[in-house]
């Protein structure tokens, strides 16, 4: 019963701001222990102003966080992070960052990037609708791939209303 409960409970995505830097980091640092961003990085993304950054709020706390950069003269976003709490996995949390800051951007076309072995994440690509576009030989410090995917919003698409109680 209560793992019933703690898959359907309500996730608020709402604007991180650099109030925020501790929180994102220290979730920075679990989702990429190998790689994370310095926390002077994650503060830029949290202050830039071409940048959508969310979290995601769970009982309270802040349980995952997208940045999301738009790239107006390409016409283009690009995702430059995504992390879930290893805690808080597996309960849609970062489809729904997705999605709410594909809406943010507002750009015809999304990218970003992912190791070739992160296959956990290319399957939530897929199943939003992203193609692989490109391999970025050696791309990551450790010489692996990066696999460089797109999703072509639909028409209207980005002016959804903002949906950023979700259940
Ligand atoms: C990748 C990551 C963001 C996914 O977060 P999440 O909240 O668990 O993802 P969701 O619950 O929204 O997953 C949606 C769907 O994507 C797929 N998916 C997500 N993680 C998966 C995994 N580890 N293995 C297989 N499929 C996975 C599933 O189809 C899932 O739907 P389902 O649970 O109903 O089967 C999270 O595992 C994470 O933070 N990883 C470390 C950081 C990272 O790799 N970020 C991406 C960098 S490109």
């Amino acid at each position: 019963m209560a793992a019933e409960h703690q898959a359907v409970a309500p996730v608020a995505v709402v604007p991180a701001t650099w109030r925020d830097l501790r929180a994102v980091w220290d979730l920075e640092k679990l989702c990429f222990p190998d790689d994370s961003w310095p926390w002077i990085d994650v503060l830029a993304a949290l202050t830039f102003p071409e940048t959508v950054r969310l979290k995601a709020m769970l009982e309270g706390q802040p349980a995952g966080f997208i940045v999301g950069d738009r790239r107006r003269h390409e016409g283009m976003g690009w995702i430059a992070t995504i992390g879930v709490h290893p805690d808080r996995r597996r309960q849609g949390i970062a489809r729904r960052l997705l999605e709410q800051c594909e809406i943010d951007l507002g750009m015809p076309r999304v990218r970003l990037t992912l190791r070739r072995s992160n296959l956990g994440a290319r399957r939530l690509y897929d199943l939003a609708g992203y193609q692989q576009i490109d391999v970025w030989n050696r791309y990551y410090r450790n010489g692996e791939d990066g696999l460089v995917m797109e999703k072509v919003m639909p028409p209207g698409g980005a002016s959804q209303d903002e949906r950023r109680l979700v259940e």
